[in-house]
Parts: structure tokens; sequence; C-alpha cells
């Protein structure tokens, strides 16, 4: 079988969607037709529905934020990836090239004959040809990615709250103030929210064109979850400061009915913070609330007489990185503590890393290594979201010298968990 893997023109990208995920299916944790997926997601495409639909994410495909590759054997696609460029907020507030892997599939008939690790490889190398020094991606499977050297760097949670539960520990007065608004307004305001939000936040990725404007449609999903509902947060001057989108999903069964699903809660104040939730908890007709992708960091129970009310359900991990190049990587994000360490990453050499909380360098040296890991293990201590004491106990990363680890865990200590609510 002849192989070849390059990029997809216009002429065959229908070809290449025919390969993308929904051929296997495509497992949903939650409800398809949110907002936050479906209505509004600018990529990968959901199923497409008619031949039109085909040639509109065809002609999509063209813009060059989108960089899609091919497997061609024999001369037809069997699989395909993409990189999307987008920018993740690192330590210290930089926005960074982030080539984020995404609509990976080869076809069932020609799997394990090493398809994706000759596309994986053609793209990284496109990366570092571009000069992104990181790649990521969120992962169907955990057992995948690893071997190209992605490891988890945030996670997120899913959790419910029974309404007769919640009883808040303080009185608050909103000094703000809360509003429904519509579609049209909340595709205006949360383009703004998010990148006030992305700014800050340690994890946020920049979302791909398009992101949001299926809220202004307003559709009715089919599945029966109802319409989008759309909060938004004013502090006292009248400025936007938090968001969230809503459903109130019907059920034939009595338990499920009255459910309030959160697609997507964003506040830039606890003010904001607090007031959103107090309504959400509380509104009427319902009995319990389900947020799902939220962050490991929930300040929300901590509001709570019962912290216990509020049940987590799920975690996952959420961005996968893969560290292209350790020394732009390390120098590019500030630390929490002034420090100098010797890091062996197995691979790719033995760096000093002269870090501070106003930024870093890190050379090459010939010198013993005070800690050594390997790239996977640096994703994921990279945002500050593992811990390197946490991955020494898993005999993941090794201590030369008595106390590098805390001396590395005290470099990297975020300020807040790392999070992404967007994803590509
Ligand atoms: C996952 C998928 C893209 C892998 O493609 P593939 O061409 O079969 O992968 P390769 O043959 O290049 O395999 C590369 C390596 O990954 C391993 N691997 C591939 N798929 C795997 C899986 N689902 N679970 C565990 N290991 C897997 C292979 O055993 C191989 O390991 P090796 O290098 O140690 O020998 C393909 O099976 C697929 O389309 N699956 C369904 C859709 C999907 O999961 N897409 C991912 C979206 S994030």
């Amino acid at each position: 079988m002849a192989i070849e893997i390059r990029p997809v023109t216009r002429d065959e990208a229908t070809e290449y969607l025919r390969v993308l995920p929904y051929v296997n299916g495509f497992p949903q944790e939650e409800p398809e037709a949110s907002a936050w997926y479906a209505g509004s997601a600018a990529w990968p495409p959901q199923v497409p529905r008619t031949a039109a639909d085909l040639e509109r994410y065809a002609e999509e495909m063209q813009a060059d934020w989108f960089r899609p590759q091919a497997a061609f054997v024999d001369g037809k696609i069997a699989g395909g990836s993409a990189i999307v460029s987008v920018q993740l907020t690192v330590p210290g507030g930089q926005q960074v090239a982030l080539g984020g892997v995404t609509s990976t599939a080869v076809l069932p008939t020609y799997r394990r004959r090493g398809l994706l690790r000759k596309i994986m490889a053609a793209m990284l190398d496109d990366c570092r040809e571009r000069g992104e020094f990181l790649a990521g991606l969120s992962a169907s499977e955990g057992t995948i990615y690893g071997r190209y050297g992605f490891s988890p760097a945030t996670f997120q949670h899913r959790w419910e709250v029974r309404r007769t539960d919640v009883a808040f520990r303080t009185e608050f007065t909103d000094p703000g103030g809360l509003e429904l608004v519509d579609g049209a307004v909340a595709a205006e305001l949360w383009p703004v929210l998010h990148e006030q939000v992305r700014a800050v936040r340690v994890g946020e990725i920049s979302p791909l064109p398009g992101k949001w404007d299926g809220l202004a449609g307003g559709g009715l999903p089919a599945d029966g979850s109802g319409p989008a509902h759309h909060l938004v947060h004013r502090d006292a001057g009248g400025a936007v400061d938090g968001a969230a989108i809503f459903r109130l999903p019907w059920s034939p069964d009595p338990e499920r009915a009255g459910v309030l699903q959160v697609e997507a809660f964003e506040a830039l104040t606890s003010d904001a913070y607090r007031a959103l939730w107090e309504l959400l908890l509380d509104f009427d007709l319902t009995k319990q609330v389900v947020a799902a992708r939220r962050p490991v960091d929930e300040a929300l129970r901590w509001m709570l007489t019962n912290p216990r009310a509020l049940k987590l359900t799920r975690t996952r991990d959420n961005l996968w990185l893969c560290i292209l190049d350790v020394r732009r990587a390390l120098e590019v994000r500030t630390y929490a503590a002034t420090d100098s360490l010797v890091l062996d990453v197995h691979g790719s050499g033995r760096w000093r890393l002269d870090a501070a909380p106003d930024g870093a360098t890190c050379k090459a040296v010939d010198e013993d290594a005070d800690v050594s890991l390997t790239v996977n293990e640096l994703g994921s201590l990279y945002l500050g979201g593992v811990r390197a004491s946490e991955l020494a106990s898993a005999g993941r990363v090794a201590e030369h010298a008595p106390g590098a680890l805390s001396r590395l865990d005290a470099l990297l200590r975020p300020d807040r968990a790392p999070h992404n609510a967007v994803g590509f």
C-alpha cells in the first residue's frame, strides 16, 4: 500500500470530511444540542445532514487557521487530522501560539497501520516550522496521545446540586444587577467577556472564529433540551462583568424534569460570581442544577452552609499539552518564586532554568540535573495544574538533589487552577 501524508486541497475537502470522527460515532457526555457545542462551535462541524452541509464545511476548511493533513492510501484519503491556530494563556499572562490538534480520525478499515503516527509527525513538524512551540488537544481516549508527547495539563469537573440542599452561608447584597437577555445580545457580549477572562486565566484558549455566532440564532434544538437562556450580570456602573447560559430541558422522567443545565458561566468579579450562582441555584420550578466543564477550583462550594451539597459527578482531563521547544516554553512564562534548577528532559537535553516572578532564562547545560522527567511530565506541569511531587510519587519525575522537587513545585505554583472553558 502506497501511503502519502500531505495537506488537503480544496478539491479533496469533502473526501477528507467523510473521514472525520463522525464516521466512528462521536460519544457525547452532555446533550449534543447545547449552545456551547452545536449552536456555536465553529469546528469540528457536527454530523453533516445534507450535501449542502458538506459543501459548506469544505468551504470553511479553507480558512487560514485550519491546517488539515490527510493520509492518502493508494491515492484515497484513509485518515485525517488538523491543526487549528489558537492562542493559550500561560502563567504571567502571555498569549502564546498553540497548534491545536483536532478532528482526528482514521477510517475503521485502515486502523492500526501507523496512519495516525505519520499524520501526527507531519502536523508537529508543521508546528515547529511555524515557530509554534506548544501543541495541544483534548483526547477522546486517554491511551492514544501520550506516545506523541502529550499529557493532561488542565482538568474539569461536572457537578450537581439539589435545590433543596442549597443554603447560602451569608446574605449577599448585590451592588450590581442581573438581567435576562436574548441570544443576539448574548452573541455580542460573550466574545468581549471571554476576552477579558482569557487575559487573566491561565490555560484559557482563544475561540475559533465564529465561536459565538450560533447564540444569536436561538433555534430550538431537536433533542428537547429547550432553548438557551442568557443571564447577564452588570456591575453598579452598568458594565457586564459576568454571564451564564443555561437550559431547562424537558424530560419524560419526573426525576429528571426540572434540571437546570448550566452550559457556560463566566464571572470577572466575586459579586458577579455570587449573584449569578445565587439565582441559578434557586431558580423557581427547578429541582436540581447541573454544570459540566467547570474549573476544579470552583469557589461555589465555599458559599454553601453544606459544602457537600455540591456533588462532583465527573473529573476529566481537558487540555493536553505537548512541549515542542523546551527552552522557549520555559522562557515565555513567569514563576511564583525566584530559583535556579537544572532539569533533565529526556530526549531534549539538560536545561538550567533561572526563574523569577517577572520571567526566566533557560540554557542548555552540561551539569548534574536536580530533577529529571520527560516532555510528557513537563507538559502536565507547565500550566501549574499538576505538581512535580505528585508525578514523583507516581515514579514519573525523579529528584536528584534533596529538596529539588519542592523547589520546582514552588516555582510552578499557580494562583488559580488552570482552566479552559473554550476548546477547539
Ligand atoms: C484513534 C485513531 C485516530 C488511531 O489511528 P490509527 O491510524 O489506527 O493509529 P496508528 O496505527 O498510527 O497507531 C499509533 C499507535 O497508537 C496506538 N493506538 C491507536 N489507537 C489507539 C487506541 N484507540 N487506543 C490505544 N492505542 C491506540 C497504536 O497501537 C499504535 O501504537 P504503537 O505506536 O505503540 O504501535 C483511529 O483509531 C480512530 O479514528 N479511532 C476512532 C476515532 C477517534 O478516536 N478519534 C480520535 C479523536 S480525538
